[in-house]
């Protein structure tokens, strides 16, 4: 079975969304997944974020969804009623991990300092989210490597496709794309094309390989 770590090492970006409307919630996954990019995001600030999640719980299968900005406990058991595949935080929220470790479900929680990397693994998070990442920048990521060796960082907030490789290269297990690949614009606006074009050049520089 093709674990979430699996698909998180092997597509190595995470697309995330925040807009104030979604058109078309499986056009956009179809979208990026045609750009090569499989692992979608969706934020509790984009209004009926849950149908979203649900609709593309059901109506694309090639891609895996979750939640993400979620605050508490609530959000949280609703994001895994609609459908969502993993949690995503923006911050350390104990409540958030309690929902996903009972449901069996994988959560990345947020942090920016050391202190918060370690309760975050404490609380059992398997890969840590580093956010706002482009304020720290890829070098915050290598040396996390010193004290926590082999520790799993998803960065997210600030990464376009010039500085993500060097987040890779930092040792990131995968980046997030927000506005520079899924602009609350675009989205809003039903460019699919132009996402599906966004995302295969964010991929190709990423990860070095065209998708
Ligand atoms: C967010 O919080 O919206 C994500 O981290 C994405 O941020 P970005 O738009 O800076 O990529």
């Amino acid at each position: 079975m093709t674990t979430f770590t699996d698909q998180l090492r092997s597509s190595r970006v995470v697309a995330v969304v925040r807009a104030q409307r979604i058109p078309d919630a499986v056009a956009l996954a179809e979208a990026l997944a045609a750009g090569g990019v499989s692992i979608l995001e969706l934020t509790y600030t984009t209004p009926d974020v849950e149908s979203h999640l649900h609709a593309i719980s059901t109506g694309a299968p090639g891609t895996l969804v979750g939640a993400g900005t979620v605050l508490d406990a609530a959000q949280a058991r609703g994001a895994l009623g609609a459908g969502a595949q993993f949690l995503v935080t923006p911050a350390v929220i104990e409540e958030v991990a309690e929902v996903a470790r009972e449901a069996g479900v994988p959560v990345l929680l947020g942090a920016m300092t050391p202190t918060e990397v370690l309760r975050a693994r404490e609380l059992g998070a398997e890969h840590v989210k580093i956010f706002p990442a482009g304020v720290v920048g890829p070098r915050f990521v290598k040396d996390l490597q010193g004290p926590f060796p082999g520790l799993s960082t998803v960065p997210s907030g600030g990464i376009d496709e010039r500085n993500a490789r060097d987040f890779i290269d930092a040792g990131a297990t995968a980046v997030c794309c927000g506005s520079s690949v899924v602009s609350a614009a675009d989205v809003e606006g039903g460019r699919w094309a132009k996402i599906t074009a966004s995302a295969a050049e964010f991929v190709e520089r990423a990860t070095g390989v065209a998708p």
